[in-house]
């Protein structure tokens, strides 16, 4: 009976439900419960928060809501069923706050608020990030199959296709009169896993960087996705003797899991192999060619006749031409970073049989970057004084534009890629490095229809892109430079923010082999995901180039995790449980808590600033100093002697204490971009108000009191693991601590 009564009475209000923003978090909060119960309702869910307004909700649920507040009254069950049947807590959510003068309806909410099943299934949702974590929940669940999503946007418009996500929940777009943030990580090549160095160098970087801007209040948008094109996928195929496109659908998924694993919150992650990458690299290249920026020139290709086949620039190497260093490949050198036109190169060989190519002329286009060099100088100096460019980016750009820059081609003798739509280059796909960035517009596109909001907006979007440094020509020349040719008012990048090398363990990272740590190895660790985070934070090659080491990654975790932050929180938590029955005691501030406080607020407005700058490792410490000063300051007023004293000693003991616990919450929330898992943990052991993350909203580093005078905390426990010797040197063992592995070998 109940489930025909939601199906037909509850259910169609729904559809048209008008929803206030200011309502929306606290329902989303309980709307957890929807999901993982019922996708009819999901549906509705989400139509009705796109639509955005409020005044209607309760008018138009006012029927059924009383018709339930009625049965319950009567029934003499705590539930509608007498147990708490799962589909009928799909009504919770509308129960919330606005609705709470039915009382019945309101105890029942609460009791199945604190079911087990619920309180999992709100944690297993909104892993704490409330409306991100809704959102992101929402994103990796199937789509609703109903035609009427007038306002959802649907990722793929042909589901026989591939499928990326499906993202159908507040979908991202700029507003006037907010911080616009599109963040993009550098896509990673599909056909092979990424390890440690991939890992830092781009998703994590700004995984971090976005889940802070969250914290700050910008309006951001985070996109990444797997790099599919070009011959490196056509040689992965026929090593697996898969077709292309399943070795792109094999592979997309390793990233996503991978990702997933280390909990990189995109708020989508595509791919370029899609029908709107097709369309908008045709139609950028078709601007360009209007505005008389491509050139036609027949071209000198290496073709290795043993393969059959011509040969990508990544499948030659030789000597570089410039520096000659011997293993280059045929595009860049890794030595003194030039591009090189393949056949350049010196002594060059097929990179699959060492076979030496042969020399084949064709015809092909190529980006007249010397026509659009005063343009981009232009721009690149608007950029690069206004916004965020790391050391080197600017240091790697400057040197490009110094040699001069030549014309480059951007189509290619392939056949795994976006094709040229050009009738004389018919044969042709273009180039991947043309192609690929534009992955970024398109991926977006799969995302929302209105893709153009966030690409072509430039006065109110700021872009940011992550990549290690290998990538900065790309990002800061030649895609640049396309978007300058295509003349449509593209976004381009406003801060480049690019990481030196991570080499492994004592050994300069080098070409060979690609051995080392990768990323599905890690989670074989038995190393929660937010420990390998914070120590690919903590080693972060940023401004020069780093190391994972796994004895130090040991290290850093017994001493900086163990010993000073769990300790730090974890003290303080259980003096609350001790010494105050879980209650935080009342805090008369001395002088010396005022000091603390202090130091603890400036410590935090380094922190600030320093994110604010994608300085993500040196911001790190900062939380650290944070619980080294907390865990000196317990030393100092030891409050579990002062416990046993007189009034004024106990006194203390309760300042001491309510500072401290109220210095882990806010830990808790600086520790969020880094370690999402751990700042949830502490925040449920706190029992911390759902506010207290609004702490750098103002950006303005004041310290603020969220857990006050009798405030109810959580169960306290440990947070860290101590990683015994033997156990590391079994992983260095095991995961090869003596290899060289090649963080940047395709
Ligand atoms: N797949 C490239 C790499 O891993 C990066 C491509 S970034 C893009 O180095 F912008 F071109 F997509
Ligand atoms: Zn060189």
């Amino acid at each position: 009976q109940w489930l025909e009564w939601e199906a037909t009475d509850l259910q169609p209000h729904f559809f048209g439900l008008l929803l206030d923003l200011n309502v929306i978090q606290s329902i989303l909060i309980n709307l957890c419960f929807v999901l993982c119960v019922q996708p009819a309702l999901l549906q509705a869910l989400h139509m009705a928060v796109l639509h955005g307004k409020g005044s209607e909700v309760s008018k138009v649920l006012q029927g059924p809501l009383n018709y339930l507040e009625q049965s319950l009254s009567k029934g003499n069950t705590p539930y509608l069923t007498g147990v708490q049947h799962q589909h009928l807590a799909t009504a919770l959510p509308i129960f919330h706050c606005p609705f709470s003068e039915r009382t019945s309806v309101k105890a029942w909410f609460d009791r199945g608020a604190v079911l087990h099943s619920c309180e999992s299934a709100a944690q297993k949702v909104l892993q704490g990030k409330g409306l991100q974590g809704m959102k992101s929940y929402m994103q990796r669940q199937p789509a609703p199959q109903s035609s009427q999503s007038r306002d959802t946007q649907p990722c793929n418009s042909n589901p026989a296709e591939i499928k990326p996500q499906i993202c159908l929940f507040p979908i991202s777009l700029p507003h006037e009169g907010k911080r616009n943030l599109l963040v993009t990580s550098a896509l990673p090549y599909v056909n092979n896993v990424p390890h440690l160095g991939n890992i830092i160098g781009c998703v994590l970087s700004a995984d971090v960087f976005s889940r802070y801007g969250r914290l700050r209040g910008w309006n951001l948008l985070f996109v990444c996705g797997t790099d599919e094109y070009g011959t490196a996928t056509e040689n992965k195929a026929r090593e697996e003797g898969l077709t292309p496109q399943q070795i792109c659908d094999k592979y997309h998924a390793i990233h996503s899991s991978i990702y997933k694993w280390f909990q990189i919150d995109f708020d989508f992650f595509g791919r370029t192999t899609t029908e709107k990458q097709t369309e908008i690299a045709q139609d950028i290249f078709w601007r360009i060619h209007k505005h008389g920026f491509l050139i036609e020139d027949t071209v000198e290709q290496l073709r290795c006749e043993k393969c059959q086949r011509f040969l990508a620039d990544r499948f030659v190497e030789g000597i570089c031409p410039h520096c000659s260093y011997p293993e280059a490949r045929g595009d860049q050198c890794d030595k003194c970073g030039r591009l090189i036109n393949a056949v350049e190169l010196r002594e060059p060989q097929c990179k699959v049989c060492r076979q030496t190519p042969v020399v084949r002329s064709s015809k092909h286009l190529f980006l007249d970057l010397p026509k659009l060099e005063p343009q981009l100088e232009q721009w690149l100096e608007k950029s690069t004084s206004t916004g965020d460019w790391t050391a080197n980016a600017k240091q790697i750009t400057r040197s490009w534009l110094r040699d001069g820059l030549k014309p480059r081609c951007i189509t290619r003798d392939l056949r795994w890629g976006t094709p040229v739509p050009h009738p004389d280059f018919k044969e042709k796909v273009f180039y991947v490095w043309f192609d690929a960035p534009i992955g970024y517009l398109s991926i977006t596109a799969n995302y929302t229809d209105k893709w153009e909001k966030w690409w072509k907006n430039p006065h109110q979007v700021e872009l940011y892109n992550f990549m290690a440094k290998d990538n900065v020509p790309f990002h800061s020349v030649v895609f640049p430079c396309s978007l300058l040719g295509a003349q449509d008012n593209y976004t381009l990048v406003s801060h480049l923010i690019a990481t030196e090398y991570l080499n492994y363990e004592d050994t300069k990272f080098s070409k060979s082999r690609g051995v080392g740590v990768f990323g599905d190895m890690a989670k074989d660790t038995g190393i929660p995901s937010d420990v390998w985070r914070f120590y690919l934070l903590y080693v972060r090659p940023e401004g020069q180039d780093s190391a994972f080491s796994w004895a130090d990654m040991a290290l850093k975790n017994n001493s900086e995790l163990l010993n000073n932050l769990g300790n730090f929180i974890n003290r303080a938590g259980m003096f609350v449980t001790k010494f105050f029955e879980g209650c935080v005691p009342a805090m008369e501030l001395q002088q010396e808590d005022k000091k603390l406080l202090a130091l603890v607020g400036w410590e935090l407005q380094q922190y600030i600033q320093l994110m604010d700058k994608v300085k993500i490792r040196d911001a790190l410490r900062h939380i650290l100093n944070i619980s080294r000063h907390g865990n000196q300051y317990i030393q100092v007023n030891e409050p579990w002697k002062k416990i046993k004293g007189g009034d004024t000693e106990r006194q203390r003991a309760g300042t001491v204490t309510g500072v401290s616990v109220n210095i882990a919450c806010l830990l808790s929330v600086m520790l969020l971009p880094y370690m999402p898992t751990v700042s949830q943990t502490i925040r449920d052991q706190l029992n911390a108000p759902q506010s207290c993350v609004n702490t750098m909203l103002q950006g303005t580093g004041t310290f603020v009191c969220s857990l006050s005078a009798g405030h109810r905390i959580g169960t306290v426990s440990p947070l860290f693991q101590k990683l015994e010797v033997d156990q590391i040197e079994a992983l260095k063992k095991r995961f090869g601590g003596q290899q060289v592995f090649d963080v940047y070998d395709a």
